[in-house]
């Protein structure tokens, strides 16, 4: 009797405990796999591939908690729509050399209907790699590892996220077709080398939103290959602004096509909207259709630029111009503070000159009187209020 009673007591605790870490069907829990000094990388990579094989829609859930993981490629396709959802702290090696020599410390691939959500942090801890980064001298450096790389995903969700100290870009979009970021914050220091925000290539149809960005490179960066991007409700700073390019470096290089940034701040940024290509090559291509609307600028030291001669710690040769053509521009309802004089400057290629670009309201002030512009091989079309353009000091 009484120990009828307690296997049964017990029977009820245990079924208590599982049912408490599979609750629901097509929920897979990391707990259930084991986490070995609180590291969840084998668990990660089963639960996904039970999720991954489950026939109906299916999240993979990693609790609130610390948690460390190594390398990880998270695969499609899946049989139907998948999640994961991560409320707990995931943190990378600090070293760069325990990544198994991989660009990316997780890579989410080859997914359709695919989810990244919870409120969980990605910590790169990258303070150890951002002083082995020389790439501001060397240009063979060694890629140090991104936070996150999403290569290949159609019609997914990446929200309320937190990506903190990568040790390289925080994000990279590759090859993605209908994917939102949303409420997916960055935050690594100001001095952290090459931490830029997210950098979108080959893609189309990304848009990201309601997000606070701040690092030590670009917030934002469009590569070759970008379409129909929407960039809006974005807060960027520290960091370098955000970019169309750079473009023009690599052979065959796809066009940069649609994009509308939309009611974003950059707080003491180096640069606010940047399109920025490299002269001394031979690639040919466009950016065009790009539209820059409601932007507020706090402290921020090229809030409007336009660098065709983009060669950074002169990797190139400036004799050529850069054949890469950029037509129908606008920047409209652009307002705030310059932290310097020349608050707009659009030096276009002088090989192939930029045509289409507006300036339109721009009320932009340094020093408490208004900045002014410089223009080359360009005839921006004045509309209400913009600065006049001067021809740059030879
Ligand atoms: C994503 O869409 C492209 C284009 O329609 C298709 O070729 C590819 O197979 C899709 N990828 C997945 C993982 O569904
Ligand atoms: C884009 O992806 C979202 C999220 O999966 C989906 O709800 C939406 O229907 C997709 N849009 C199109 C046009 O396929
Ligand atoms: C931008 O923010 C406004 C106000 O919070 C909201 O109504 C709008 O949907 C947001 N836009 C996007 C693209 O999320
Ligand atoms: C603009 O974006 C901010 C967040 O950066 C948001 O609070 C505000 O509601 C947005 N305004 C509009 C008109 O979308
Ligand atoms: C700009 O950033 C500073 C801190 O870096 C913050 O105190 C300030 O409120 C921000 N301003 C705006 C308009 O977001
Ligand atoms: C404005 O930006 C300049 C240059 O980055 C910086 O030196 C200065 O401290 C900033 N001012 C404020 C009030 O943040
Ligand atoms: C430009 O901005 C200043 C400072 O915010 C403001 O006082 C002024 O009215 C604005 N001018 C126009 C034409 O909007
Ligand atoms: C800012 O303006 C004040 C007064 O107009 C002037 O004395 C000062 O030199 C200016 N500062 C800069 C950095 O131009």
């Amino acid at each position: 009797m009484n120990i009828k009673l307690s296997i049964t007591t017990l029977a009820l605790l245990l079924l208590l405990l599982a049912s408490n870490v599979t609750a629901q069907p097509g929920v897979f829990n990391i707990r259930k796999y084991g986490a070995p000094n609180g590291d969840i990388t084998n668990a990660l990579k089963n639960a996904w591939k039970e999720a991954c094989e489950s026939r109906s829609r299916s999240k993979v859930v990693v609790p609130s908690g610390r948690y460390k993981l190594q390398q990880i490629d998270l695969e499609g396709p899946c049989k139907a729509p998948i999640e994961v959802k991560v409320n707990g702290i995931i943190q990378a090696p600090k070293n760069p050399f325990h990544l198994n020599g991989q660009d990316q410390w997780i890579r989410f691939q080859y997914i359709n209907f695919f989810t990244l959500s919870g409120k969980g942090t990605f910590d790169g801890q990258g303070e150890m790699a951002w002083k082995q980064n020389d790439c501001g001298r060397n240009t063979n450096c060694k890629r140090l590892a991104m936070n996150f790389g999403f290569a290949f995903l159609n019609n997914s969700v990446i929200k309320d996220i937190n990506s903190k100290d990568s040790k390289y870009f925080h994000a990279n979009v590759f090859g993605c077709n209908n994917v939102t970021f949303t409420n997916f914050n960055i935050n690594a220091p100001e001095s952290s080398p090459n931490t830029d925000g997210i950098h979108i290539g080959k893609s189309s149809r990304v848009k990201i939103s309601n997000s606070k960005i701040g690092s030590g490179d670009d917030c934002i960066s469009l590569g070759d290959g970008s379409t129909q991007i929407t960039i809006q409700n974005v807060t960027c700073g520290p960091g370098h602004g955000i970019s169309v390019g750079s473009l023009g470096k690599y052979p065959n290089e796809d066009p940069v096509v649609d994009l509308i940034v939309k009611n974003c701040t950059l707080n003491n940024t180096d640069n606010g909207v940047r399109i920025k290509t490299w002269p001394g090559t031979s690639v040919i291509s466009i950016a065009s259709h790009l539209h820059f609307e409601d932007i507020v600028m706090v402290n921020v030291s090229n809030p409007i630029i336009i660098d065709q001669q983009y060669c950074p710690w002169n990797q190139c040769s400036k004799q050529s111009p850069s054949k890469i053509k950029i037509r129908k521009v606008i920047f409209k309802n652009i307002r705030g503070t310059s932290a310097t004089q020349e608050g707009v400057s659009l030096i276009c290629s002088r090989g192939v000159p930029c045509e289409a670009v507006v300036l339109s309201d721009i009320n932009l002030s340094f020093n408490g009187s208004e900045v002014t512009a410089k223009c080359a091989n360009v005839n921006p079309k004045i509309r209400r209020k913009a600065p006049i353009c001067a021809l740059p000091h030879a």
